[in-house]
């Protein structure tokens, strides 16, 4: 296992792991980062466990080959169903985005009721239900697949009233169930939070799969060596490069997009 140093590889199907990237670089701004979107081939949430387990194997590969010393699974839909094969694929220590939400779900509850909104097949997999169970077996576990909020973001609707009305649709029963807490258990959510928070209300807290798997990241790699005020590079491979991509990416990250370079599928296939 090769020792942290290099840039961190992050992926996902296509700008949601730029959920991830923004907090980690609020984190560890010197850190390099090589970005991995999947834009030809987005959504995965819709695939099954098998195409999404060869996506992401296809492209741990590909960015351990581009050097990375860690990778990163800013995509729940991957790290629901590819984490275990990713780690004994890849020579570089991964992280997935389920334990560090998990954790933080598992810590926020007052009232011991959770709500977890993810794509079909990470509900699907049940595996925030059961990280969380192995933390605290009391906690009960509500989860609704929202398979329109990833196109959503995708397009740049993340507000105004259609985004809205998709949120009351997805969200209003699963609000029945009395949760005090959300895990946002998708990395596109994150950019829909103004309107999940107007859906939610006040009393129930949202936790970001973003923000916790930056703060688990911090936690474990050491500090880049740079100079103070050093800003690391932000290089993106994307499979699809679509001007329509740089646009959301850029507000989701909230500063100019780096090095954006394409990548093709051919390129990827592991003989
Ligand atoms: N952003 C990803 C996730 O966290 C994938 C969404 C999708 O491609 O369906 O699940």
């Amino acid at each position: 296992m090769s020792l942290p140093g290099g840039p961190v590889g992050v992926f996902d199907s296509g700008v949601g792991g730029l959920t991830v990237v923004a907090e980690i670089r609020r984190r560890m701004p010197a850190q390099d980062i090589l970005y991995f979107g999947d834009t030809a081939r987005v959504p995965y949430g819709n695939k099954s466990p098998e195409t999404v387990r060869r996506y992401s194997l296809e492209i741990g590969r590909f960015l351990v080959d581009q050097g990375v010393s860690f990778l990163v699974v800013a995509c729940n839909t991957s790290s629901a169903v590819a984490l275990d094969a990713l780690e004994g694929a890849v020579p570089v220590p991964v992280l997935g985005m389920i334990g560090p939400g998990a954790r933080a779900a598992a810590g926020a509850t007052a009232n011991g009721k959770v709500g977890m909104v993810g794509t079909r097949a990470t509900v699907a997999s049940g595996s925030y239900a059961r990280a969380i169970r192995e933390i605290r077996p009391d906690i009960e576990v509500f989860s609704r697949a929202c398979p329109l909020f990833v196109p959503l973001v995708e397009e740049g609707w993340s507000d105004g009233p259609v985004a809205l009305q998709v949120a009351h649709r997805y969200l209003d029963g699963l609000l029945k169930t009395g949760v005090d807490t959300l895990i946002l258990g998708c990395t596109h959510y994150p950019v829909l939070i103004p309107v999940l928070r107007q859906v939610a209300g006040p009393g129930v807290k949202l936790i970001s799969s973003a923000e916790s798997a930056a703060e688990a990241l911090n936690a474990l790699l050491p500090a880049a060596p740079r100079e103070e005020g050093t800003i690391g590079r932000l290089t993106c491979y994307v499979t699809d490069s679509g001007t329509h991509f740089t646009e959301i990416a850029q507000r989701i990250l909230g500063e100019p997009l780096g090095e954006l370079i394409a990548v093709e599928e051919e390129r990827l296939v592991i003989p």
